[in-house]
């Protein structure tokens, strides 16, 4: 059989084939294997944009605040935290960037325990939760605790176990290395760094959607993340976070706003945040940035965050063989296990920057990660083996 023939035959028997029908077409892409930068839309988000400027903002105007925007950031946090993150309703909110999020958290969380000196944080972590780290810790006067880590991996519970103690404020993790793809063990190390009486804030961007979460039930206390992966929000669409029901009360985020306060619309002197979750939201909700990761997080409803799963962990495995077979010249750079991998695989050879340009011109779009990685983010619902290995052709062609 030859190897078109075997990606032919998996997406034959592939249960979720069909729904790639459901998403936009773009004119010339032959590959795109860069869901996990930015996914592809929805035809349904078309339609709801469409209908949403024409009828309920055009048609409703400023009376649209009343009847549902101003609840929808809670309203879709509900739908997303039942459908992908194993959450009980009145602990997710949709608004800012993850940057800012990560912002409001740490802090947070750093305030929560007073005397204490460290923050710990993944030295290979993404930049945004490094930086967010660095700047918190510069202005509480706090000293950062690197983990060093194996580049084809991530965190383990005995990294994470040397770093904590009794001197450790607060810990940023991610629960998929953007890089390695390395999915961490999340209910090990939240217990670890609990038992040192420290809170992590969970970096989610490049699990949610795709792998199965279980805040509630894994003891979660903090956790933010994208929506313009693979929940597929559109660029820029604003991020989640999650904080416990248990823990809203003692927390204070810094982002004093007034629609995060107890009652915005008596114009009143001084703060007071509102109860629970929507505390935590600052400004104007960003509506129409909310409109298209309803629909997706509507069909990974439908279709069970486990099928999605299931399809993920089977598309990383051919590109892993496909690598094997075609590239032998580049290493790979993410764990081999699937039960340690999320929906993305980095392989690195000197030579890759220079042929990005080709394949973006041949209708191969994966993402390229300096100094030497290409990495292929494979979303299940609307990416097909044969794409995958119409893409790792293209690259070992070109090479
Ligand atoms: C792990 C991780 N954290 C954070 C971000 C980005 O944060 P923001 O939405 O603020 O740009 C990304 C973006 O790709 C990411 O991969």
């Amino acid at each position: 059989m030859t190897p078109l023939a075997r990606s032919a035959e998996l997406d034959g028997v592939d249960p979720l084939a069909p729904h790639r029908d459901l998403f936009v077409r773009a004119p010339g892409v032959v590959a795109y294997l860069d869901g996990n930068s930015l996914g592809r839309p929805l035809e349904a988000s078309v339609h709801r944009v469409e209908r949403f400027l024409g009828e309920e903002w055009g048609g409703r105007l400023i009376r649209g605040w009343d009847e549902g925007w101003l609840d929808l950031p809670l309203r879709v946090g509900d739908e997303l935290a039942r459908v992908a993150l194993g959450a009980e309703p009145g602990q997710v909110a949709i608004g800012d960037s993850t940057t800012v999020l990560l912002y409001k958290l740490v802090h947070a969380a750093v305030e929560a325990r007073p005397g204490r000196t460290e923050l710990v944080v993944d030295r290979a972590d993404f930049p945004t939760d490094r930086y967010v780290v660095e700047g918190v810790a510069r202005d509480r006067g706090l000293s950062i605790r690197w983990i060093d880590t194996d580049a084809a991996a991530g965190v383990t519970p005995q990294l994470l176990a040397d770093a904590v103690g009794p001197n450790t404020a607060a810990v940023v993790l991610s629960h998929v290395s953007y890089r390695s793809g390395y999915l961490a063990d999340m209910p090990a190390l939240t217990g670890i760094a609990r038992e040192a009486g420290a809170l992590v804030v969970w970096d989610l961007c490049h699990s949610v959607g795709v792998v199965p979460v279980r805040l509630d039930a894994w003891g979660v206390d903090l956790a933010v993340g994208c929506t313009y992966k693979y929940l597929g929000g559109g660029p820029g669409s604003p991020a989640f976070l999650y904080v416990r029901s248990g823990m809203q009360g003692e927390l204070r985020q810094p982002v004093q706003g007034w629609l995060g306060s107890a009652r915005p619309f008596e114009m009143a002197q001084g703060y007071e945040p509102a109860a629970g979750i929507r505390a935590f939201l600052s400004g104007t909700p960003p509506i129409v940035g909310m409109l298209a990761m309803r629909d997706m997080i509507a069909l990974i409803g439908e279709v069970g965050i486990d099928a999605v799963r299931a399809k993920s962990v089977a598309l990383t495995e051919f590109a892993i063989q496909l690598v094997d077979e075609l590239l032998p010249q580049a290493a790979l750079a993410s764990p081999r296990d699937p039960a340690q991998r999320g929906s993305h695989i980095t392989v690195d050879h000197a030579d890759f920057e220079s042929l990005m340009p080709g394949l973006w011109a041949a209708g191969v779009i994966p993402d390229f990660r300096r100094p030497r990685g290409i990495r292929l983010g494979l979303s299940p619902m609307s990416t097909s083996f044969s794409e995958v290995e119409v893409g790792v052709r293209a690259i070992a062609e070109l090479l």
